[in-house]
């Protein structure tokens, strides 16, 4: 008999029927996550599961899933993953990178330029009928053109929006990053290294593209915000917890930064009521990656991994490439 493999939340029809070609699958059929101890007793039998990015992977579950030889995350993002455990116990991970890095780049620059032109914001003043004149300064917003853009995590995203903001709109890019491009990569980008502190000097617009890892947790709490300009406008397209929420609704009620842009939230998909209830604040529900183009590619890159990993040990886009020398259960 085949193989057993789990899908752990609904996903494209297409994608279940390319993986039952070679195995056995079980699938949830809902949007809703199967709490712990239903997604283990699911898990039974199986050797793969592929994830969204919310599933939570850790010791424990996998502890109690000793059949489990792959976790194939339809997501850039592995944060669900407790790597250690994974690689300490021969699992291997896998995520879904580059086939989003353009779309997400695209939707980093449109919620910039949302946040900075007030769209939002003068969209519910309009829908609200409180638009009955003219004035001078109304929804006056931020210049984005020639401004100064910040990007905190130069990772491929990161670079995409780079280019967007110094080929398109003139910017002058800053960046700040664990390790330093190459100078064909800072070229290409036009973007120059800088501090962290400078980075949050000088950024008009400063756009967070970093992985959540717990030493990123609170990258941007109050002492950040602090250093930012009063001017300033603060995106997040990366991972909920780089932010301090709380922080930031307490800066963009006392207008010590102008306003921000978020795809991501601590806790979500609860958000921070502080959040909902300041005006100058876009707000959308982790969408960055939303094409239907681009989800597909996500989910056939979660689909080629299972299957390869599983069929040849070779998959595509592993997260801790360490495991293959010595696979569970081998
Ligand atoms: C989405 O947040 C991803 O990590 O792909
Ligand atoms: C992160 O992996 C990115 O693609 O920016």
């Amino acid at each position: 008999s085949k193989p057993q493999v789990l899908v752990a939340r609904a996903v494209f029809p297409e994608a279940v029927a390319r993986l039952s070609e070679h195995f056995e699958v079980e699938t949830n059929d809902s949007d809703e996550l199967w709490p712990k101890a239903e997604l283990i007793r699911r898990l039974q039998g199986k050797v793969g599961v592929f994830t969204t990015g919310s599933e939570r992977i850790d010791a424990e579950l996998l502890d109690a899933c000793p059949q489990l030889r792959i976790c194939a995350n339809m997501a850039v993002g592995f944060n669900n993953f407790d790597v250690d455990a994974m690689t300490a116990r021969g699992v291997l991970g896998t995520n879904a990178p580059d086939v989003l890095t353009e779309t997400t780049a695209d939707f980093g620059f449109a919620l910039l330029m949302a946040t900075a032109r007030r769209i939002t914001e003068s969209e519910l003043f309009l829908r609200a009928g409180q638009w009955t004149k003219w004035s001078f300064d109304m929804f006056a917003g931020a210049e984005v053109h020639g401004s100064t853009l910040g990007i905190l995590g130069m990772g491929r995203i990161g670079q995409g929006i780079a280019r967007r903001g110094a080929h398109g709109f003139g910017m002058k890019v800053v960046y700040h990053n664990r390790s330093r491009l190459s100078p064909e990569l800072e070229a290409d980008c036009k973007a120059r290294y800088v501090a962290k502190d400078e980075l949050l000097r000088t950024a008009d617009h400063l756009v967070l593209v970093l992985p959540y890892t717990p030493a990123n947790h609170h990258s941007i709490g109050a002492d950040e915000l602090a250093q930012m300009k009063p001017t300033a406008t603060l995106v997040n397209i990366a991972r909920g917890g780089i932010v301090d929420d709380a922080a930031l609704a307490q800066a963009l009620k006392e207008r010590r930064i102008a306003a921000a842009g978020l795809d991501v939230f601590e806790g979500e998909p609860r958000v921070h009521p502080d959040l909902l209830s300041v005006p100058n604040v876009v707000l959308t529900p982790h969408i960055a990656s939303a094409t239907i183009a681009t989800r597909r590619a996500m989910a056939d890159l979660a689909v080629d991994n299972l299957i390869a990993f599983l069929t040849t040990g070779q998959p595509r886009t592993p997260v801790n490439p360490q495991v293959l020398g010595r696979m569970r259960g081998q």
